[in-house]
């Protein structure tokens, strides 16, 4: 017989105790234990259990499988999942509301190439969806919808559908007759997820789970689900903004750290082949306080304008506020300015902005952001073939980063034939060209200030 047993389970982190607690001590946040009732089945089959009669194998003997992937049509999707999607895989694509999951979904769901797809909602209603796909002008005859949410159903119906992609928008929504907790609890993500986690495992069938992001920024029910599923894919970006930036965070097939850039248009999603060049493009005529930087995401490079306006503060205490670059990096940068070049903006107020709405932790876009600060300050104008690649460190030194070849090149490419980084980099002026090293801050800005 079914054995009903009740814990206290960390909503944040998945951890469990028989006791209530007031802070977690795996994931340290308070007030995160919640009741959940667990219906233990007599036999319960391991999450990985793929067959039954599973013997050791030697690993000579293991077959490999011929790669064959799934092409979803869309190519930077493609190949951000490593060339396609893997049958019998399970791909977690995250994200805030309103950023675009549902569409991207959909717009998977009803390529031609992919045939039957079954398309799960749990959030909204047939005619919801229809009303999306009516937009995207797609093909639609290939594609069944299906609302539920009770996990057990979904999975008999897509039995019967046998469809070449499930489709689950979204993992928060569904619960499982197993545990007794309410949808969107740790227990039931679980739950759902090893459930579709099997189904995809023994069918081949791939299954695409569309997951909500908390307000800390990380998937709900996060770690659980991560274990579970083979691909993790995270859409980013500013919903007021039109780009959005999708990354590979896991990928049990494929590189991570990979992302691609999508544009939200009036007909769906729209991939951006060419990053540098659409940020590049709305480019204000030659003005102060405008740097470019040769940056990286994930290993990729980009070009993107920083800007920068550096006034008199108003009142006793100066601002300084920053869209897509960490605060505290800026407030260290004017420090060094200050300290080791001798600039006085104690008193002034420091805006800086990395236009496009991107969000980057790339160091390597310091000295961009310390040659946009001194343009504004002093209105300059930095000159329109440079670009900036370096980080800048606590005593004003310039310092050297990864991947300046790829840096270069993208640059060079669209036109800034003066790179700016640093002197540790002599040795690569021969196969790199148009370096213009320097090793120090003060150096730079005799250098653009001329
Ligand atoms: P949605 O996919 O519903 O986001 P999520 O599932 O992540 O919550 O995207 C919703 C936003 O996208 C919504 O604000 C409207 C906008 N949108 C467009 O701009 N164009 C379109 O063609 C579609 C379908 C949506
Ligand atoms: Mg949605």
């Amino acid at each position: 017989m079914a054995k009903v047993t009740s814990s206290y389970v960390c909503q944040n982190c998945g951890a469990n105790s028989v006791k209530w607690l007031g802070r977690c001590p795996a994931c340290g946040q308070w007030n995160t234990y919640v009741e959940e009732k667990v219906v233990k089945a007599p036999k319960r089959a391991g999450i990985v259990e793929v067959s039954r009669q599973a013997t050791p194998q030697l690993l000579h003997q293991v077959e490999s499988s011929n790669e064959v992937r799934i092409d979803c049509r869309i190519a930077e999707l493609n190949r951000l999942l490593g060339g396609g999607i893997v049958p019998g895989s399970i791909i977690l694509l995250g994200g805030e509301p309103g950023i675009g999951k549902s569409t991207l979904s959909l717009q998977i769901a009803l390529q031609p190439s992919l045939g039957r797809v079954l398309y799960v909602s749990g959030e909204e209603s047939a005619s919801q969806v229809k009303m999306r796909a009516d937009r995207l002008g797609l093909p639609l005859d290939s594609c069944l919808i299906l609302n539920e949410t009770l996990l057990e159903n979904i999975l008999t119906q897509s039995e019967e559908v046998k469809p070449n992609l499930l489709v689950v928008d979204s993992i928060q929504t569904l619960y499982s007759e197993r545990v007794e907790s309410s949808p969107g609890a740790v227990s039931q993500v679980r739950e759902c997820a090893a459930g579709l986690l099997r189904y995809a495992k023994t069918t081949g069938v791939p299954v695409l789970l569309i997951g909500h992001i908390n307000k800390e920024g990380t998937l709900a029910g996060p770690k659980v689900l991560e274990h579970i599923v083979d691909v993790v894919l995270q859409f980013e970006g500013d919903a007021t903004h039109m780009y959005r930036v999708l990354r590979s965070i896991k990928n049990r097939f494929g590189a991570t750290s990979e992302l691609a850039m999508f544009e939200m248009c009036n007909t769906g999603l729209r991939e951006i082949t060419n990053p540098s060049e659409l940020l590049l493009s709305q480019r204000s005529a030659q003005l102060s306080g405008v740097a470019v930087a040769a940056a990286v995401d994930a290993t990729r490079p980009l070009l993107v304008e920083v800007q920068a306006l550096v006034s008199s503060a108003a009142y006793g205490t100066p601002q300084r506020s920053s869209t897509g670059y960490d605060v505290r990096r800026l407030n260290m940068l004017l420090a060094v300015l200050e300290k080791r070049a001798g600039f006085r903006l104690g008193a002034k107020d420091v805006f800086l902005n990395i236009a496009g709405g991107l969000k980057l932790s790339d160091p390597g876009i310091d000295l961009a952001v310390v040659a946009a600060i001194l343009s504004s300050n002093f209105e300059f104008v930095i000159p329109p073939e440079a670009c900036f690649a370096a980080e800048v460190g606590l005593s004003g030194e310039v310092r050297p980063i990864p991947r300046i070849e790829q840096r270069a090149a993208e640059a060079q490419r669209l036109g800034f034939n003066r790179v700016y980084a640093s002197r540790q980099l002599e040795g690569m002026k021969g196969s790199v060209s148009g370096l213009s090293l320097v090793s120090r801050i003060d150096e730079l800005v005799r250098d653009l200030m001329g």
